[in-house]
């Protein structure tokens, strides 16, 4: 068991948590390899997007197409991740189908191919420097969403076993809660609450993507009137990757991302050490120095993962921000936090530290302000972010014009003319108003 503390090039003073590292080890697991996506595929890891080797990406990850279904479980994460942005479009005025969609960063293209499977969009393009999208058996998928519904009853269940404590489960309990793969339960986990319309969903089209392209995003150069991306923006420099959104959406077009908070400790990265929140306390050059000096083993795994981030590490206001500046309004934008305090597969969630250890998060954050003043409590808590953002032209001024065609939409007096009229006006003052 480990003991020990950690001072940071600020002069702090971090103890070690006891346990800790331990407890993180035996549940989510400690990265001990750096995978090739994180060296290879990341712009921010190789310097630009300009210093992408495909060449390279594709040596090492040859084999990555080959046709395989994907597991159950692996499609109702997807499908728990279509549902909230669904559930965010549905919470607009927004008129559905989009006609062309671009998914970015689309791996096995799932999102994409259910986005128009269940008539969110007609034509839709998967773009990814990895081809893993064309591997994947198109004809299994519909089977799949009817295997999840006819599943269903088991979530009622499931959420029984899953109120119980661990030591009171039954062997087959554990199972159930285990292995059945209901997209509420896995989204649940996130902190999605996802309403049971998930299985109202009805397919309209085949699942399938209409194009997939193998290359870099940066290079293409096409219009889209919706544009998605599922926990792939955390792998772009934000502004960059913004920019190029803005470039790639017809005017007026959609943007959801779905992406990955750098200021949560079970981000994505999945990057950890003896002590709560160790990759965002610190800033790199001391957390590198954490990794050499007290987790020799695992610090090149670590480094690696720590690099495919975007460095500008955005909180939630950083990202509305940056995209505003891009060239979009934000048109809605949820935080998932993880309601589960500890879990197998996520280690200690935010909402752990807040529940069993109060005064950590005061003394994360003042570790923070010491390099970065603009991170406030409410950054450290969510898993996730998603966002919705409509394309506007930047340059467009508000003017007598635009006001004038406004006044002719807004309804402001009703002027009846003849007597229906005038009577019914009385009646809704009197009755409706109240004499108002
Ligand atoms: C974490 S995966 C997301 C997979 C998928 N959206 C999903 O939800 O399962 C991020 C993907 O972004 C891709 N990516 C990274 N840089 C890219 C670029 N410049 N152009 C296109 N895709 C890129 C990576 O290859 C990787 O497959």
């Amino acid at each position: 068991m480990s003991s020990g503390h950690f001072i940071t090039q600020f002069g702090r003073r971090i103890e070690f948590v006891r346990g800790y590292l331990e407890f993180i080890d035996r549940t989510m697991g400690i990265r001990r390899s750096a995978e090739p996506d994180h060296v290879l595929s990341s712009q921010n890891q190789v310097g630009g997007h300009g210093n992408l080797d495909f060449q390279a990406v594709r040596e090492r990850t040859q084999g990555a197409n080959r046709t395989r279904r994907l597991s159950l479980h692996g499609f109702g994460t997807r499908l728990s991740r279509f549902h909230t942005f669904y559930q965010m479009l549905r919470d607009t005025d927004i008129k559905l189908p989009f006609g062309r969609h671009l998914d970015i960063g689309c791996g096995f293209g799932l999102q994409p191919r259910l986005i128009r499977a269940f008539g969110v969009a007609e034509n839709t393009t998967g773009i990814d420097i990895i081809e893993r999208a064309s591997g994947i058996d198109e004809r299994h998928l519909g089977r799949q969403y009817r295997m999840l519904k006819w599943l269903r009853p088991l979530e009622n269940w499931q959420e029984r076993i899953d109120a119980k404590p661990a030591a009171q489960r039954g062997k087959y309990e554990h199972l159930i809660r285990e292995k059945v793969p209901g997209p509420r339960l896995i989204g649940k986990r996130q902190g999605i609450f996802l309403d049971r319309d998930i299985y109202r969903h009805k397919v309209v089209a085949p699942f399938k993507l209409d194009r997939i392209i193998q290359g870099n995003v940066f290079e293409l150069d096409e219009k889209f009137d919706l544009v998605t991306s599922f926990t792939s923006f955390e792998w772009f420099d934000t502004r960059d990757i913004l920019a190029k959104a803005a470039l790639l959406l017809n005017e007026g077009g959609i943007l959801y991302i779905w992406t990955s908070n750098w200021w949560t400790e079970t981000n994505v990265a999945g990057l950890v050490g003896h002590f709560p929140f160790a990759a965002q306390r610190l800033t790199r050059e001391d957390y590198f120095r954490y990794l050499d000096q007290h987790m020799p083993e695992s610090a090149e795994a670590l480094k690696a993962t720590y690099g495919f981030f975007t460095p500008t590490h955005p909180t939630l206001a950083d990202w509305i921000e940056a995209a505003y500046r891009a060239g979009f309004v934000p048109l809605g934008h949820r935080s998932y936090i993880q309601p589960q305090p500890f879990t197998l597969k996520w280690g200690v969630h935010a909402l752990a530290h807040a529940l069993h250890n109060p005064p950590v998060l005061a003394e994360v954050l003042e570790d923070i302000h010491q390099f970065r003043p603009d991170v406030r409590l409410e950054h450290l808590m969510p898993y996730t972010y998603g966002m919705l953002f409509q394309k506007v032209d930047p340059a467009r001024r508000m003017n007598a014009e635009t006001l004038s065609r406004a006044t002719a939409e807004v309804d402001i007096h009703y002027r009846p003319t003849g007597v229906a009229g005038r009577l019914m006006k009385r009646l809704a003052r009197n009755v409706l108003l109240g004499g108002r």
